[in-house]
């Protein structure tokens, strides 16, 4: 059974809207264990755009599911999660005018930061993730770093996926670089799987100390998650978008078991 990690953000992106104590994400964590999900994700930003240090610090001391936190490698806020214990801190890259979490790590440029990060992990007992775009060099560098765990971007996939299948291309949101005829986007979306697929088995591969568990995320939703979720190695997704999207329809618990329903 593939686990459910629910990226609760955006619940504090609408209360960011106003500016305000509602709606609280704390309230969403137990919403959230009552549906069944199995961790809680969140993502305290350098920019603080919508979980602030507090949340981080409720929702830790108070959470019945494990919270994974993502960061980016900034010491200020390493050392305030550090300082938290967290179960799992995932470190991914972060630019400000992104709107949301553009592509993995580079993993090279930043080799020495990550090695020391990890350390000081391990040594507090926090699992360590790295955010990584589905690339084999990735994989083997996050395994020589120690990391516990990868977590494939799976963005480029889900992109594909809505230029076939969703109305996006008529829209101005439209992905230009993505704009191809329903067949050629078929083999992009195939070859993206495969990929995926490949990378999950390499991360996981072998019995020495170093195999890596695999997590998979970002742009997952209702109708492409089943692909992913079907992938043996992968064994945690991150959803937050989308559950929270359908949550304003349908209220979040209800969105949460209709996730787990579609991951199966
Ligand atoms: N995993 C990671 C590492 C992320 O940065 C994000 C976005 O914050 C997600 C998963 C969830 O992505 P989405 O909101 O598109 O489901």
């Amino acid at each position: 059974m593939t686990r459910l990690g629910v990226n609760i953000d955006h619940i504090a992106t609408l209360r960011e809207a106003r500016a305000i104590y509602e709606p609280d994400p704390l309230e969403a964590v137990f919403i959230a264990k009552n549906a069944g999900a199995h961790q809680i994700t969140l993502h305290l930003r350098e920019d603080r755009r919508h979980i602030h240090d507090s949340d981080v610090r409720r929702i830790v001391q108070s959470s019945p599911l494990p919270v994974n936190i993502e960061s980016a490698l900034d010491e200020r806020v390493i050392d305030y999660l550090i300082s938290l214990a967290p179960q799992r801190i995932t470190l991914v890259p972060e630019k400000r005018e992104e709107v949301t979490t553009e592509g993995g790590l580079d993993i090279e440029s930043h080799y020495d930061s990550i090695r020391d990060v990890i350390k000081a992990f391990e040594a507090k007992g926090i699992a360590s993730a790295l955010f990584i775009e589905p690339k084999k060099e990735a994989i083997f560098l996050a395994r020589e770093l120690g990391a516990s765990a990868v977590e494939l971007h799976t963005g480029r996939y889900a992109n594909l996926m809505l230029m076939a299948y969703s109305n996006l291309s008529r829209t101005h949101r439209a992905i230009m670089e993505m704009n191809m005829p329903p067949q050629a986007l078929q083999e992009e979306i195939n070859k993206s799987l495969e990929n995926i697929a490949l990378c999950a088995r390499l991360a996981t591969s072998g019995t020495d100390t170093r195999a890596l568990e695999c997590f998979a995320g970002h742009g997952l939703n209702y109708f492409n998650v089943s692909n992913i979720a079907n992938i043996a190695q992968i064994s945690e997704l991150n959803i937050g978008h989308s559950i929270i999207a359908r949550a304003v329809f349908v209220g979040l618990e209800r969105a949460i078991i209709q996730m787990k329903d579609a991951m199966c």
